[in-house]
């Protein structure tokens, strides 16, 4: 099942009880976050969030925590909801394969409905604006698809990048924004400021769930987010031609903004508690000076809570993180297995995979750390034997515990690159990074005194399913 836009999903999620509406009326600030904050602490299975009742608005609709579990993220996906999590790894994998699938241009995007222009763009009229934690410096746009173009090769369309960066609201058409130094749209950025000019963008807001999971997906430079959300739906991606920049946007948006990024300016932006869980700090940012604004009538406005995980942050970047890594690996070294890089973004990596002669896990873990993802994000690399499932973080322990010697299998790579935001980054920035390779040594790495490893019985299989139901029948 392909979503063309939010509406659509949201229905979907209502249909399977993964939407709860929260018809009493609430206070913008705390609750629309405390709440959302709250559906990461109540298990698995916790719901999208619904607000239309807020205190100090009209018609708000607010969506929340809409990717914000597995079954929610299943769902996204077209999956059963129950579908285990290594289970939708596995399918996000086998639909990449299909990348690309080319988009399909629509006409009449219903975000055409309404506009804003020039000195009338006032956000705060179309936006229900709240603070998400206590000690943000002011509103933020989170879960925004930013489209821009490479200023060197306007008219290449996989170089048209899709991607989201958090937005900080600082006045009616003013916004500034967040582009790590790894990411496309700051080479777009720094390509049109080393000419002294503005770069256009659009920021597109209140999208399906496919375009959400494909705007935060490290991809390579020249590979279209599009493209990748129709492999990832099983359809063409829907797009349109966003009026004032002519980029190309998500026909079902909610709301689609255009402006500029300014060229040269930077302003104080912050602080944002990350994903990171801790606050980024202030900090000179890039400032957008919007244009014009194009909105649904009544547009629904997500937002996306950020802190401590797991928060639906987590969620939404697990698979889309692991997989670009496992496809990109892959492609040089075949004998990889499995990524895991569900923990905070990817600064852990645990990464399972065959052995070509001593020596290859520790070369898999230095690749990791180049890849689009790794050169901001992996800090630390833990290699595990192809047997090992990287998911089953027991198995992941034993391999740490029994075939780790940290002498040799630790090692400390100084003044490596990382976002600033990683908290134990010094200076912000720049940090050491490490492999921790627990496979068992191969020739010609001699270490250790590795006898037969002890496998389960063959027979193992048929007696888990016979217990399980002697089990069954033993407690009625
Ligand atoms: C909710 C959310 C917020 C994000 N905020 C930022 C941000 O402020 N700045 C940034 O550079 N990346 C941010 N990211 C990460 C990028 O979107 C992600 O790494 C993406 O792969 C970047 O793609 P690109 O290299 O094609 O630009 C965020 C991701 C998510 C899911």
């Amino acid at each position: 099942m392909a979503y063309d836009d939010l509406r659509g999903f949201l229905s979907t999620l209502e249909k399977e009880g993964q939407l709860l509406r929260i018809t009493e009326e609430v206070l913008p600030e705390p609750d629309l976050a405390a709440a959302a904050n709250a559906a990461g602490r109540i298990g698995e299975g916790a719901p999208a969030l619904w607000f239309d009742n807020v205190k100090g608005f009209t018609d708000a609709r607010i969506a929340l925590n809409v990717h914000g579990s597995w079954a929610n993220h299943a769902l996204a996906l077209g999956l059963p909801k129950h579908t285990p999590v290594k289970e939708q790894v596995e399918e996000f994998a086998r639909r990449w394969d299909a990348f690309p699938v080319a988009p399909e241009r629509r006409e009449d995007a219903p975000w055409r409905e309404n506009t804003q222009e020039g000195d009338d763009v006032d956000l705060f009229s179309v936006l229900p604006l709240f603070r998400l934690n206590d000690g943000d410096g002011g509103f933020y746009l989170d879960k925004a698809a930013v489209v821009s173009r490479d200023p060197e090769d306007p008219g290449h369309f996989g170089k048209q990048n899709v991607g989201t960066y958090r937005l900080q609201v600082i006045g009616r058409n003013r916004l500034a924004i967040q582009p790590v130094p790894v990411h496309d749209i700051a080479l777009h950025l720094r390509a049109a400021e080393e000419k002294g000019e503005d770069l256009p963008i659009a920021i597109t807001l209140g999208n399906d769930p496919v375009m959400a999971i494909v705007a935060g997906m490290p991809m390579g430079y020249d590979q279209s987010e599009y493209e990748m959300a129709g492999a990832l739906r099983g359809a063409p991606a829907p797009i349109a031609t966003a009026p004032l920049t002519g980029f190309d946007v998500p026909w079902g948006s909610e709301v689609v903004i255009e402006g500029v990024i300014e060229s040269r300016k930077r302003q104080i932006e912050g602080p944002f508690g990350e994903f990171t869980g801790h606050y980024s700090g202030g900090r000179r940012m890039p400032v957008v000076r919007i244009d014009r604004v194009s909105y649904r009538t009544n547009p629904v406005f997500e937002s996306l809570y950020l802190g401590m995980p797991w928060t639906e942050c987590d969620y939404l970047v697990g698979p889309n993180t692991c997989v670009p890594l496992l496809k990109q690996l892959r492609a040089e070294f075949p004998e990889v297995q499995a990524v895991n890089a569900m923990y905070t973004h990817g600064l852990l990596a645990v990464i399972s995979t065959r052995k070509r002669y001593g020596g290859f896990a520790k070369a898999v873990a230095m690749r990791a750390m180049t890849t689009p993802h790794g050169l901001g994000y992996i800090t630390t690399v833990l290699v595990v034997d192809e047997d090992v499932d990287p998911f089953d973080l027991p198995q992941v322990m034993w391999a740490m515990s029994s075939k780790v010697n940290p002498a040799d299998d630790v090692v400390v790579l100084p003044n490596l690159s990382v976002v600033e935001l990683a908290p134990a980054a010094q200076p912000a920035g720049l940090t050491s990074k490490m492999i921790i390779d627990a496979t068992t040594p191969v020739h010609p790495d001699a270490r250790g005194n590795f006898s037969t490893p002890t496998k389960d019985l063959p027979e193992a299989k048929d007696w888990a399913a016979r217990l399980q139901r002697l089990l069954s029948e033993a407690r009625g």
